[in-house]
């Protein structure tokens, strides 16, 4: 268990002294379906979030991208996610986020949210990306305390909740916390960064850190009533991502498998929902359609050696018109698991009469 030295942590406020803000408005965002929020609702407090339990310095987390023109990437050899992790990227994970919110009715938990939130519960969020989830949650729960946990610094630094802090870490190189740490662990639209065989490694060490609730959302792209050549271009993308990275944009299987293999877990309930693709399903159909469409333009550099990037373009915008006069739609899942934690039976004094 690494941690940050006061050193590295006075570089970390120096280097983001300007630059790392919370989001200080989701709702209007949230209301007014603004794309600039990642850039425009921004403040500084005093406060560093930044946890000392960190494993990696900055400059690690630095050396895992590279940036191609006007997008950053991870470098495959370190990181496998196929996404960009730039601002683009994290204004489409925001939207993503409002449009889930939307989509669950505001309750995406299977949980039992008054046993689970109404106490002091520290929560883990896996992979956390801007932080978003982790600071709505930190506001409205504020005797809880929120850790979210991300291979690189895209979450900010300084917020004014003193419950929110962040980590810097690969989870696929051990979570850097004891057995038993948080009450609740949540992962969420992890597929495009975890192989088939990451997700056993990614699931142990979450129910190791757990030591009561774990909670994963994500979503199977599948495309269901989608046409021809919505299909095609799904099938021929989906087929690049496995073959190059081992990432399986359907994962709903995987990770029911490797919870119900685990014997530490039991009560495991799985929920799907139908999400629709396009104007027929409405303002969350119609948001849908606009992140997948965001997700796929997005994946240009995984799949780039199957066309150019104009031809993926032209793909794109005809597969998408497609889909939108097609009654289509994809499933979102979210599976909630409970740990059993073996308490040491108390041993009896048994307390003899002289
Ligand atoms: C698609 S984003 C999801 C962000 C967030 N969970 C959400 O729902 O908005 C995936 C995130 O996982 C992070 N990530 C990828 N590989 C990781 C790893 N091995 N350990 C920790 N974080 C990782 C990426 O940096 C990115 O922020």
């Amino acid at each position: 268990m690494g941690a940050t030295n006061s050193t590295t942590k006075k570089r970390l406020s120096k280097r983001f002294q300007n630059k790392f803000h919370i989001y200080d408005n989701y709702d209007e965002f949230s209301n007014n379906n603004n794309n600039n929020f990642a850039s425009t609702k921004r403040r500084i407090s005093s406060e560093s979030t930044i946890s000392s339990h960190s494993t990696f310095s900055l400059d690690r987390c630095n050396e895992l991208t590279k940036t191609c023109g006007n997008r950053k990437y991870f470098n495959k050899e370190h990181v496998r996610d196929i996404f960009p992790t730039d601002n683009d990227e994290l204004k489409r994970l925001e939207l993503t986020h409002t449009w889930n919110k939307e989509l669950w009715e505001g309750q995406p938990f299977l949980l039992p949210v008054d046993e689970v939130f109404n106490r002091n519960a520290r929560v883990l969020d896996i992979g956390c990306g801007s932080g978003i989830w982790s600071l709505d949650m930190a506001r409205k729960y504020p005797n809880c305390q929120f850790t979210g946990f991300d291979i690189v610094d895209n979450f900010p630094l300084e917020v004014k909740e003193s419950n929110v802090e962040f980590e810097l870490g690969n989870i696929l190189e051990g979570l850097p916390y004891g057995d038993n740490t948080f009450d609740l662990v949540f992962m969420r639209n992890m597929k495009g960064c975890l192989s088939q065989k990451d997700y056993t490694t990614c699931l142990q060490e979450i129910i190791r850190v757990s030591s009561r609730w774990i909670l994963i959302l994500d979503s199977d792209i599948i495309l269901i009533g989608g046409g021809p050549l919505a299909n095609q271009l799904r099938e021929e993308v989906l087929d690049e991502l496995m073959k190059k990275y081992d990432v399986n944009m359907m994962p709903s299987s995987i990770i029911r498998k490797c919870l119900e293999d685990n014997n530490q877990l039991s009560d495991i309930h799985f929920e799907d929902k139908q999400c629709p693709i396009g104007e027929w399903g409405g303002r969350l159909g119609t948001l849908y359609l606009e992140i997948l469409k965001w997700a796929t333009k997005n994946l240009y550099h995984s799949v780039s050696s199957l066309y150019s990037e104009e031809e993926y373009n032209l793909k794109i915008n005809e597969a998408f018109d497609e889909l939108n006069h097609y009654n289509s739609y994809d499933m979102v899942f979210r599976i909630c698991a409970k740990k059993i934690v073996e308490r040491r039976r108390s041993l009896k004094k048994i307390v003899r009469n002289p």
